[in-house]
């Protein structure tokens, strides 16, 4: 049976909160349960790609050659040393796309469109987003299933977050009317800081069964792994970061997305 795969953006358009630790190491996780997944880093910084192996000079065909038409996107897909796990990376070429796209009225619509033609060799596909809410995160917006939403237990948090809640309810409206919120993940929780505490609480206050039981606590070896080009899962699978992530995973597999 041919299925199309369930399509998540990673999301929030604050910088630092752990988007691409969370892309990067529920991908693995997923990939490691035997089914087939997909990265795809559409952020110009390309932090996902060097996450999972790929040096930047390596990055000869990328997200960008895809979504400007050089190259299919099945021509730019890589595998990486991940058993089950392809990644589309992204340079810094990226960034001059938001330019380039602006004068096409389906501008939204570009990397929904690309996606279709490779999501039934996959059962997940994860799109790591840039600190921003402009046109190519909207483009993951557009293509994807679910959102899940990193987020730092920090006090301007929930005020990014309702602002983020805004921006997905018009994407839905106007763009993909299918979009649903997977659920927040909870990132860097660090126990001995009160604040951390009292934030959780009101996000969980907030919105209630949308936040992940699983919490991703502040581990100092999820922070190493990319510069040995490494998930945290495969640098050190037994640090506490890891296996946060590996139960996160279970957690979001259970939910039967
Ligand atoms: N749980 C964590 N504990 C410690 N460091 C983390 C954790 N999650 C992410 N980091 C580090 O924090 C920085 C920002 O994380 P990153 O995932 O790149 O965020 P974003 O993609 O939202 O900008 C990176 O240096 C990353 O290695
Ligand atoms: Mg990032």
């Amino acid at each position: 049976m041919i299925t199309k795969a369930k399509i998540f953006s990673v999301v929030n358009q604050k910088g630092g909160v752990g988007k691409t630790t969370t892309a990067i190491n529920l991908s693995t996780a997923i990939a490691s349960s035997k089914s087939k997944v997909l990265l795809i880093d559409i952020d110009p910084q390309g932090n996902a790609s060097t996450g999972v192996g790929v040096a930047y000079n390596q990055r000869q065909k990328t997200i960008y050659q895809a979504l400007t038409g050089e190259n299919s996107i099945a021509e730019v897909v890589m595998p990486t040393k991940i058993k089950g796990l392809d990644v589309i990376t992204a340079t810094v070429d990226l960034s001059a796309l938001e330019v380039e796209l602006a004068s096409f009225s389906d501008k939204n619509l570009f990397l929904r469109n690309k996606i279709a033609e490779i999501s039934n060799n996959y059962d997940y596909i994860f799109i790591d987003c840039p600190p921003s809410l402009g046109v190519l995160t909207i483009n993951a917006l557009t293509a994807s299933d679910y959102v899940l939403i990193p987020m730092q237990c920090e006090f301007f948090s929930l005020e990014g977050l309702s602002h983020l809640l805004t921006t997905l309810e018009l994407v839905k409206n106007n763009l993909n009317f299918d979009l649903k919120i997977a659920g927040i993940v909870l990132t860097m929780h660090d126990v001995r800081n009160k604040l951390t505490e009292a934030v959780e609480v009101d996000v969980r206050n907030y919105l209630e069964q949308k936040v992940f039981k699983n919490i991703v606590p502040r581990n100092v070896r999820l922070s190493e792994a990319p510069s040995h080009g490494e998930p945290a899962l495969l640098y050190d699978p037994q640090c506490r970061g890891s296996i946060a992530y590996k139960m996160l995973a279970k957690e979001l597999l259970s939910r039967n997305f």
